[in-house]
């Protein structure tokens, strides 16, 4: 597997590789890979001739300077597992300072309301620090396709519109969220907590389980009642909002109009923030 760091190195060689025909698949992280990601990865694999992974933990994403400073990672491991999956990744790992060389700043983005809740609300400049990362690496890799998780919704939302809006030429291809056995999402944030801790956080799937059970039956306020009162039970769990959005504007909705739905659920467990959503349709 051929590993880069320098945007100077990779350019040059994605370009070969493209000029003799191959179709570039792309997966952005910020490593301590695990299943989820490695389901992105193996989607791309079959979908392309040659993947792109990038590992780059984005300091301008991160409002908190402890939550960036303990962000697991682990090089060695990210690199012999893409290293048993196949030949076909490339390796891109920069470090900070070849990629903000002008330096670590958010450039701004309007993402048409996007933003306005949920993470967006919750964690301040995240989503430009996001698209700030996203939009330079697509810049740097140039993929025909590149591949976002439905665990963070709002954020696959945000880079479909950014890629329309800028006329990215690239498709945003949505992936599946994994799931362990009980239910919890995978998240790189999960090597954080201890064993009672995971237990405690499938009640994050299992309040999203209660709404789409629901959904048909109760009203969405009736809902969200009852989940934050579920939540509120546990003295380990740190709520930040439990919504009900449409699909397209992530709106919080307390109506059923004929759009799609999806609940939304964000907390603290044990003081390490996760977050989960389902589709309600
Ligand atoms: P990271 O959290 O490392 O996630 C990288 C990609 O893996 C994202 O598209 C995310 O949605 C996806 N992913 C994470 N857990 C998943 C799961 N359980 N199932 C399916 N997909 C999953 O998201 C980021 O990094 C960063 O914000 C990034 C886009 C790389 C920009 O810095």
């Amino acid at each position: 597997m051929l590993i880069f760091s320098d945007i100077s190195s990779i350019k040059p060689h994605l370009n070969k590789l493209k000029k003799k025909g191959n179709i570039i698949g792309f997966v952005p992280t910020m490593g301590a890979l695990h299943n989820g990601h490695l389901s992105l990865i193996k989607k791309s694999i079959s979908e392309n001739n040659f993947t792109v992974v990038s590992i780059f933990v984005n300091p301008t994403q991160f409002d908190n300077a402890k939550d960036l400073l303990t962000y697991p990672s682990n090089i060695k491991n990210d690199i012999s597992l893409l290293k048993s999956i196949s030949n076909k990744i490339v390796l891109f790992n920069p470090d900070s300072e070849e990629i903000y060389s002008d330096g670590i700043k958010s450039q701004q983005f309007n993402f048409n309301g996007l933003d306005e809740h949920m993470e967006g609300k919750y964690r301040q400049n995240h989503f430009q620090g996001v698209a700030t990362i996203v939009s330079k690496l697509l810049s740097i890799v140039e993929p025909d396709n590149v591949y976002f998780g439905e665990k963070d919704f709002q954020q696959l939302r945000i880079i479909e519109n950014l890629v329309f809006e800028k006329k990215i030429n690239t498709k945003v291809v949505r992936c599946e969220t994994l799931r362990d056995f009980d239910g919890l999402a995978l998240s790189s944030r999960n090597s954080k907590l201890s064993f009672s801790s995971k237990k405690m956080a499938t009640n994050l799937f299992k309040a999203l389980n209660f709404a789409k059970e629901k959904f048909n039956s109760l009203d969405v306020v009736e809902i969200e009642k009852k989940v934050i009162e579920q939540m509120t039970a546990y003295s380990e769990i740190k709520l930040d909002y439990f919504i009900i959005a449409d699909e397209e504007k992530l709106e919080p909705s307390i109506l059923k109009n004929n759009l799609k739905y999806r609940a939304f659920i964000a907390g603290y467990i044990s003081g390490v923030r996760l977050i989960d959503n389902i589709k309600l349709y």
